[in-house]
C-alpha cells in the first residue's frame, strides 16, 4: 500500500450541509418534483431524523446525499468538500467517495447471495485495502454486537427479513464512514433489536464523529435523535431544530402528525 491507503490518512472531517437542493424525476407532463429547495446541516456526531409520510421524498433525499442519485440542482457538502454543485458532482470518483466516506442502510438489505454474512460485512474493508483477515475481525465484532455472531457462517438466504437487514447494518457501519445514511434501518426489528441499532449509531457517532441520518417512522425509536427534520411533499421543514431526546413521545408524535 502507498501513502494513500486509508489508515494512514487522518479521516477526513465529517458532516452534511446541503442547500438548495431539488430533485425532479422525468420531464415534461410525467415530471416528478421529489425534492424542492432542500436546506439542511448534520453536525459531525450528531444523530438526525428524517421523518415524513410516504412518498414525502425522504429516500430520494436520501440517495442524492449517498451519490447514488444525481440532483436535479442545488448542493452538497460532505465532510467539508463540496461533492455536487449545481448540475454535476465534483468529486471525481464517486464510487471511492460512497466506499470511504458513506454508509448507507437501504430500505431492503441487498445482500451478495454467494458470500457468507461474515463476508458480506467484511467485503467492503477488504475493497478499502484492509486484509482479508482484518476486515473478518472487524465484520464479526459488528454481528457481535448485533446479535448475530451465531450467523456469521450461514447464507443469507438462510435468514430472516430482520436478520438479513442486521447483516446490512453491519455492512454500512464495518468502515466506520464520517456519513451514514440510514433509510427505515430498524422497520423489521423488534423492539430490543432497533435500540440496539440505535445504541450502534450511537456509539459510532460519539466515538467518531459520524454524522448520522436516520429516516423513520418508528415511534420507538424518536426519542433516541438529536433532532428531527420533518419532510412533507418534497420540503423539508426549516429549522425543526428541537431537541426530541427529553420530550414527551405522544406529545411528539402528535406534531408529527400535523406536519
Ligand atoms: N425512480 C423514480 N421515478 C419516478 N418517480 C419517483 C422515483 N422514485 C421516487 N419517485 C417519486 O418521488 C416522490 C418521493 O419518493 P421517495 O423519495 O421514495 O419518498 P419516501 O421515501 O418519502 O417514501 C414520490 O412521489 C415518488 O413516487
Ligand atoms: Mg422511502
Amino acid at each position: 500500500m502507498t501513502s494513500s491507503s486509508p489508515q494512514q490518512r487522518p479521516p477526513p472531517p465529517a458532516g452534511i450541509v446541503v442547500s438548495g437542493l431539488h430533485k425532479t424525476y422525468g420531464n415534461g407532463n410525467s415530471a416528478v418534483i421529489a425534492l424542492r429547495d432542500v436546506q439542511l446541516r448534520v453536525e459531525p456526531g450528531e444523530v438526525v431524523g428524517l421523518v415524513g409520510p410516504s412518498g414525502s421524498g425522504k429516500s430520494t433525499l436520501l440517495k442524492c446525499l449517498g451519490a447514488v442519485l444525481t440532483p436535479s440542482g442545488g448542493q452538497i457538502e460532505l465532510g467539508g468538500q463540496v461533492v455536487f454543485d449545481g448540475d454535476h458532482w465534483l468529486h471525481p470518483d464517486l464510487t471511492r467517495l460512497r466506499r470511504e466516506q458513506i454508509g448507507f442502510i437501504f430500505q431492503s438489505p441487498y445482500l451478495l447471495p454467494f458470500l457468507s454474512v461474515r463476508d458480506n460485512v467484511a467485503l467492503l474493508a477488504m475493497l478499502l485495502g484492509r486484509s482479508n483477515q482484518e476486515a473478518r475481525a472487524a465484520a464479526d465484532q459488528l454481528l457481535a454486537d448485533l446479535d448475530m455472531a451465531h450467523r456469521a457462517d450461514a447464507m443469507p438466504n438462510r435468514l430472516s427479513g430482520g436478520e438479513q437487514q442486521r447483516v446490512a447494518i453491519a455492512r454500512a457501519l464495518v468502515n466506520r464512514p464520517p456519513i451514514l445514511l440510514a433509510d427505515e434501518p430498524t422497520a423489521p426489528l423488534d423492539s430490543p433489536r432497533a435500540m440496539a441499532v440505535m445504541d450502534l449509531l450511537e456509539r459510532l457517532a460519539g466515538q467518531m464523529g459520524t454524522s448520522v441520518i436516520v429516516v423513520t417512522h418508528d415511534e420507538k425509536i424518536l426519542p433516541r435523535l438529536q433532532r428531527i427534520y420533518a419532510v412533507r411533499d418534497g420540503v423539508v421543514g426549516e429549522g425543526r431544530r428541537e431537541r426530541v431526546r427529553d420530550a414527551p413521545l405522544r406529545f411528539l408524535s402528535r406534531r408529527l402528525r400535523k406536519t
